[in-house]
């Protein structure tokens, strides 16, 4: 019997890589794609299959006109039915002054966050509606529940996607697609995008004063099994909406200045 499906948009070594490596241990058939990096695709694809995995790279730019649904239309047609899909695209692009955040630059965090999850949408929802079945993994982050300074274009792109999640949602589950949106409350042990945005030396001085051994920063092989059950969830009992983030951090909810109790 062939394999079930999952894929993965926005693939790299942390959260995205994770959660291929974690489905593809299960038995899936895990198809990973990302947009500029082929050797730290090849990377994750060869790690899966040393384990025993199987596992296909797309290099991908989900921004460019088409780019989704021709991926979404060869799994389909070439490797097979997408069971489980994965939107990992996020749209960080630290903290920026209204003044500082161009046109350009809001409206290309719209593009990655909001409408490439619409498009996916609308090319792999009408597959899994035809099978009565699917599941749709959205990775979210705190500006999807909190605007704040500096977050202009991230809040409003993320925020946006989390309402288009429950709107997916509204319309699809009932139809046996179940949607999830996860809000990722935290900074993530992720090297290919937190790594990048601070630069080596600071993303390593991170690691070792919250991360590592601290648990400070999120591990994404511990959120990828967190997708790993939801996506197992029995549709008596689904989540929609679920937040992770490490033991000692304020939840999105709190602040800075919340008393310290003794
Ligand atoms: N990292 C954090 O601290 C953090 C915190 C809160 C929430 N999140 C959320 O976590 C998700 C990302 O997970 P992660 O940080 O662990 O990263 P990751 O899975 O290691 O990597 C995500 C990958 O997405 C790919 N990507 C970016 N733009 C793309 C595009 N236009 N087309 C195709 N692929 C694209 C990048 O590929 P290339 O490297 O090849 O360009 C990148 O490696 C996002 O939804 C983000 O909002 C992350």
């Amino acid at each position: 019997m062939s394999k079930p499906v999952c894929l993965i948009l926005g693939a790299g070594a942390g959260i995205g890589g994770n959660v291929a490596k974690r489905f593809a241990r299960e038995g899936y058939h895990a198809c990973l794609a990302r947009r500029s990096d082929r050797a730290g695709l090849d990377r994750l694809v060869a790690e899966i299959e040393a384990e025993g995995g199987s596992a296909s790279g797309y290099m991908v730019n989900a921004v460019d006109e088409g780019s989704i649904e021709q991926l979404v239309t060869d799994i389909e047609a070439d490797v097979g039915p997408i069971t489980v899909a994965v939107f990992n695209l996020g749209a960080q692009i630290g903290d920026r002054g209204l003044a500082s955040t161009s046109l350009k630059a809001f409206e290309m965090g719209w593009r990655m966050a909001t409408l490439s999850l619409f498009r996916l949408a609308q090319v792999l929802f009408p597959y899994m509606e035809a099978r009565g079945s699917g599941v749709l993994l959205v990775t979210s982050a705190t500006s999807a529940m909190r605007g704040n300074a500096g977050q202009h274009s991230h809040a409003a792109a993320i925020g946006g996607r989390r309402m288009l999640c429950q709107s997916l949602n509204a319309q699809f589950a009932s139809k046996g697609i179940h949607v999830a949106h996860i809000v990722v409350d935290g900074a993530v042990d992720a090297p290919d995008t937190l790594g990048k945005l601070l630069g080596p030396e600071r993303f390593q001085a991170l690691r070792e004063t919250k991360g590592l051994e601290h648990d400070g920063l999120i591990l994404p092989a511990e959120v990828a099994n967190t997708y790993f059950h939801l996506a197992h969830q029995h549709r008596s009992a689904w989540t929609f909406e679920l937040d992770l983030r490490a033991f000692s951090d304020l939840a999105w909810w709190n602040h800075a200045g919340s008393p310290t109790l003794k």
